[in-house]
């Protein structure tokens, strides 16, 4: 039997406002809850109990997953009254694990998208005898991550968490997220108070002598905390650039859910997903992007590497290049939001052209870039 913890708790900030009414994890991603995607994994690799730890939103994962036997697993729920961090709620989920001291235990965060062997991550924490094994990846600019070097063998030397300056960047290989604990080093993390495991049980591990070891493997890694990662992972699991046994669907340029009405002159492609009951209006253009059930993308609209919130509504010959639409919000016509760009939940932004007449000097004369009144950039 090997056991896991999915970390699933986090605010998930960063991907504001897809998170407002969904935690990260929930978020759709090729048509399913991103979760299936890694609980699809976990099934494969042999992983029979998961026990989720849950936090923001917690009320929304039992009714979708259940007992897990949908999909292969036993699934546990635990649920923090306040944010534990990484390290405290792993601790705080351990209470439900049911192997010995000795066992192995899978930590996954719940916002990696990963290729990674899960086998051959229990395998080399199993042959080490490590105490911990840290799934490592090489990324070319690391100043966004904790940075993992390790010696010739493979020992981890030390954690530097976002490092800032070129001295602290020692390493491209980072902390991808995936570690397999030796059940009794998780007895180890304080109890009932937060705790990093980044920053406080992994440092505090090594200055005791502990043997953590780190398991580099280049295998498809896509951390999902911005939406311009989050969009890229959905259309890289429709197209199939990265496996997934959840994906609904034959791999192709994109994946269209029961009850999605796409006119017959709309284009979708490079991975575009479409939810249950979205409409894509004639000769819309959508391109590697995922628009949200029952949203709407109007006439002639060109979206592309972009999010569309569920019941969100793109006006005709509007254009997203990068941005995020949050659920509910009304983009009127003719619209230009470009990377970065953010519309809150429910927000409304009206016609482009309606304000202006067509002699007034200050019109635009093809489409402008549109006024970031009520967005976050
Ligand atoms: P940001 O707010 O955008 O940084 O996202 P986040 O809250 O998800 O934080 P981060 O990406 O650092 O978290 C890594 C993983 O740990 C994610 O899968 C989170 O869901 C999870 N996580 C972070 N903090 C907590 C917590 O306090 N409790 C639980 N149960 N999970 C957490």
């Amino acid at each position: 039997m090997t056991e896991a913890i999915l970390l699933v708790g986090g605010q998930g900030t960063r991907l504001r406002p897809v998170t407002v009414h969904t935690p990260k994890p929930m978020v759709p991603a090729a048509g399913v809850p991103f979760l299936a995607h890694q609980l699809a994994r976990l099934a494969a690799a042999g992983v029979d109990h998961v026990v989720m730890a849950t936090c923001h939103l917690a009320e929304v994962f039992e009714p979708h997953f259940g007992d897990g036997s949908a999909h292969g697993l036993s699934l546990e729920y635990v649920v923090e009254d306040e944010p534990l961090g990484t390290g405290g709620a792993i601790r705080h989920a351990a209470r439900r694990l049911r192997g010995g001291p000795d066992r192995p235990v899978l930590v996954l965060n719940g916002d990696i998208l990963s290729g990674v062997d899960i086998r051959g991550l229990v395998a080399a924490h199993r042959e080490r005898g490590a105490d911990v094994t840290l799934h490592l990846t090489r990324v070319e600019d690391p100043r966004a991550f904790g940075l993992v070097p390790t010696d010739a063998d493979g020992r981890v030397l030390a954690f530097t968490e976002k490092p800032q300056t070129p001295e602290e960047i020692v390493t491209d290989q980072v902390n991808a997220g995936a570690y397999v604990f030796t059940r009794s080093v998780i007895d180890t993390i304080p109890e009932g108070r937060a705790v990093s495991v980044e920053r406080e049980t992994f440092p505090g591990l090594l200055a005791r002598g502990a043997y953590l070891h780190g398991h580099a493997e280049d295998s498809y890694w896509l951390d999902l905390g911005r939406p311009e990662a989050l969009v890229q992972a959905s259309a890289d699991l429709v197209r199939g650039v990265v496996d997934s046994p959840a994906v609904p669907g034959e791999r192709g340029e994109s994946l269209v859910l029961p009850g999605a009405e796409v006119a017959a002159d709309a284009l979708l492609a490079a991975g575009t997903v479409v939810g249950a009951g979205a409409r894509i209006g004639a000769g819309a253009l959508v391109h590697g992007s995922v628009v949200l059930d029952g949203a709407e993308v109007g006439e002639g609209a060109d979206v592309r590497r972009s999010l569309v919130g569920a019941g969100a509504r793109i006006g005709r010959r509007t254009v997203l290049d990068g941005a995020v639409v949050g659920d509910g919000a009304r983009v009127g016509a003719d619209n230009e939001l470009r990377t970065g760009a953010r519309v809150w939940c429910e927000a409304v932004l009206p016609d482009a052209v309606l304000r202006f007449s067509p002699d007034d000097p200050a019109a635009p004369t093809g489409r402008r870039p549109q006024t970031t009144e009520g967005l976050q950039q």
